[in-house]
């Protein structure tokens, strides 16, 4: 067994709700369960850069209120800054991983605790591995697109979100005769498409991965107004390509690109193809925030308390996992390799064509 006394905690990539509930299981299970000191750490990586060190200690005091129910994290995260291509001002890039490194040296930390997705945890676990730090992963994203577990944290809060969407712009659809089409987040999966889809009972999916053609949806569309149903609702998972085969994306200041206005795409082309009217709605970072699903926070007691479970026998180097009904951990390098995209063969897509949904692939 390690000799642990203080361990640090940090929140990367982007937010989603629910990470508080892991900050809140973390703490609770490291302090009251082994008498530990949890130094939270600000904004990612970006905390362990600044000196001095940006950081806190967490107390219980802190999480016995409203943290377990709020979105958003109380550490601040950040999904850009990359330390092993950090970018500068005047666009050059450098490495700053040592000085990454060192920070978790001048907290004297006995171990770390990662919350991220694939992208962050693969740069947390380079780091690891390079200072020989001793790190635990806990899986989240909205999108859903992590291998080796079933479960990340924030995506069935996004999806709750996308589909109150669809409940709110059904009867709005009902009463006006239109065709509502919902624009939903997942870089670059169709999960929460998906599974709000279903839920939201969508009559057209769009993911990428599943190759649509314009002419299909509009086929749908015209099939149902046929049959007498006066409106129609399309969701739309970001990262579907145009029928050119193009993105739509923006490049952000700095340099980042990021995904939005395939909604009005496919809308458009559907009134030009049908004569139907359309209306967009693209929920965006609404997915992200909010009240944490009773799934995340059940999910995110269970991997923080895993987490802080797998520190105390030096099980390092691992991401705890929800599989067959059980919290187990995997690799890390196993976990961030292993992207996980919507079968288009699984369950829920075999679901949600046996309810009559299209894909628009024929
Ligand atoms: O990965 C999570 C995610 O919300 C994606 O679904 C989305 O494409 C992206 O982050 C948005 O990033 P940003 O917060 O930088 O706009």
């Amino acid at each position: 067994m390690p000799d642990i006394r203080r361990i640090g905690i940090l929140t990367s990539g982007g937010d989603c709700a629910g990470l508080n509930a892991v900050l809140r299981a973390v703490v609770y299970r490291a302090v009251q369960g082994y008498g530990w000191e949890v130094i939270g750490i600000r904004q990612g990586t970006a905390g362990l850069l600044a000196r001095p060190v940006d950081a806190e200690v967490l107390d219980i005091d802190q999480f016995t209120g409203m943290l377990l129910r709020t979105g958003g994290t109380i550490l601040g995260t950040t999904n850009r800054g990359d330390p092993f291509d950090y970018p500068l001002p005047d666009g050059s890039r450098i490495d700053r991983t040592e000085e990454v490194i060192d920070g978790y040296r001048l907290l004297g930390l006995d171990a770390l605790i990662g919350i991220g997705g694939d992208g962050s945890l693969d740069i947390l676990r380079r780091l690891a591995i390079q200072g020989g730090l001793n790190l635990v992963g806990i899986p989240k994203t909205i999108d859903n697109d992590l291998g080796h577990t079933e479960v990340s944290i924030g995506h069935a809060s996004a999806v709750s979100v996308a589909t109150d969407a669809l409940d709110h712009l059904q009867p709005t659809a009902a009463s006006h005769s239109r065709v509502m089409v919902l624009e939903v987040m997942g870089r670059d999966a169709g999960h929460i498409a998906l599974s709000a889809g279903i839920a939201g009972g969508a009559d057209v999916i769009l993911v990428p991965e599943i190759p649509y053609k314009i002419a299909h949806v509009a086929a749908k569309i015209d099939a149902l107004k046929q049959a007498g149903r006066n409106f129609a609702l399309v969701i739309v998972a970001e990262a579907v390509k145009r029928d050119d085969g193009e993105l739509v994306t923006r490049t952000q200041p700095g340099g980042m690109v990021t995904y939005g206005g395939i909604g009005h795409y496919i809308g458009e082309r559907i009134s030009e193809i049908t004569g139907a009217e359309t209306r967009i709605t693209v929920l965006g970072h609404v997915q992200r925030g909010g009240m944490p699903t009773p799934r995340d926070r059940l999910m995110a007691s269970v991997f923080g308390v895993h987490a802080v479970d797998l520190v105390a026998r030096g099980a390092f180097d691992r991401m705890v996992a929800w599989n067959n009904r059980r919290v187990v951990d995997v690799p890390l390098a196993e976990a961030v390799a292993g992207y996980h995209a919507v079968d288009p063969d699984g369950p829920l897509v075999r679901t949600a064509r046996g309810l009559g949904i299209a894909f628009g692939d024929g």
